[in-house]
């Protein structure tokens, strides 16, 4: 039987591997051209830009990456994960880009390179008919919202909120906000709407006050500069050409992208 000192030994050894292997440098273009492989991450739970019908991944960003990837020639590879840790894992090299409707902030900027913004969109306020669905009838009430996003600091900005809880995803606060575990839920717009949509409680939750207006895009690790210009370029052709609007019109309609 080993000695507790070589086990100990082994232990790390295996972990510093693990840590190694998970920690490689993004690719470059070539490298994914090479490779002919685009690999995608998102979240899966944000409908309906990323989340499952039945065990399919679908969505507006499922389908804009798809299109990404054949108008670049490549086989696209989604990887998904919690919202929390999609940037993290970009300049880990584990994939090489998000599509995770991430909005353009000044902080997020510090840790990796947006692409051009693939649509606009507005956070807003929810609840139940008679709840807080203003910034001035949050005073004294919790608000509910996922853990690692945007609207979270603007949220606790409110003067004299009782408090912003976070939830893993947006379906979790649905279900804080209809049993009461929280007053109110902030999420972006399209996403509420559909939520409300699917679940029929449009009429009892209403969708109120923007609290902000964002630009949404999907991101590449930091200098990982050709990657970004290839994304970019395509995304506009995709603009241009009809594709992005077909997409668009599938899912909500209407054009979404930015004015
Ligand atoms: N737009 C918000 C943000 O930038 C929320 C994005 C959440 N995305 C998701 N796939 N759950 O933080």
């Amino acid at each position: 039987r080993m000695s507790s000192l070589p086990r100990v030994a082994a232990c790390l050894a295996a972990a510093l591997t693990l840590t190694a292997t998970a920690t490689a440098a993004p690719r470059t273009l070539a490298q994914i051209q090479a490779a002919g492989t685009l690999r995608l991450a998102t979240e899966g739970a944000f409908p309906p830009f990323n989340f499952y019908q039945q065990k399919a991944l679908v969505g507006f960003e499922v389908d804009l990456g798809n299109a990404l990837g054949k108008a670049l020639n490549l086989k696209v590879e989604w990887v998904v994960q919690p919202f929390d840790g999609l940037l993290i894992g970009l300049n880990q090299g584990r994939y090489d880009a998000v599509m995770a409707s991430h909005a353009i902030t000044p902080e997020r900027q510090k840790a990796v390179d947006f692409l051009n913004p693939h649509y606009c969109s507005t956070v807003n306020i929810v609840a139940k008919k008679g709840g807080p669905l203003t910034r001035a009838a949050l005073a004294g009430k919790t608000v509910g919202t996922q853990i690692g996003t945007a609207q979270i600091p603007i949220l606790q900005a409110i003067p004299n909120i009782g408090g912003v809880k976070t939830f893993p995803n947006d379906p979790a606060v649905l279900t804080a906000l209809q049993s009461g575990r929280v007053d109110a839920w902030s999420s972006n717009g399209p996403v509420v709407a559909y939520m409300l949509k699917q679940t029929g409680q449009q009429k009892n939750i209403l969708i109120g006050e923007t609290i902000s207006n964002e630009r949404n895009a999907g991101a590449v690790a930091r200098n990982n500069t050709a990657l970004r210009a290839a994304l970019n370029t395509t995304l506009a052709r995709l603009m241009n050409d009809g594709t992005y609007l077909k997409i668009s019109q599938q899912w909500f309609g209407q054009d979404i992208r930015c004015k």
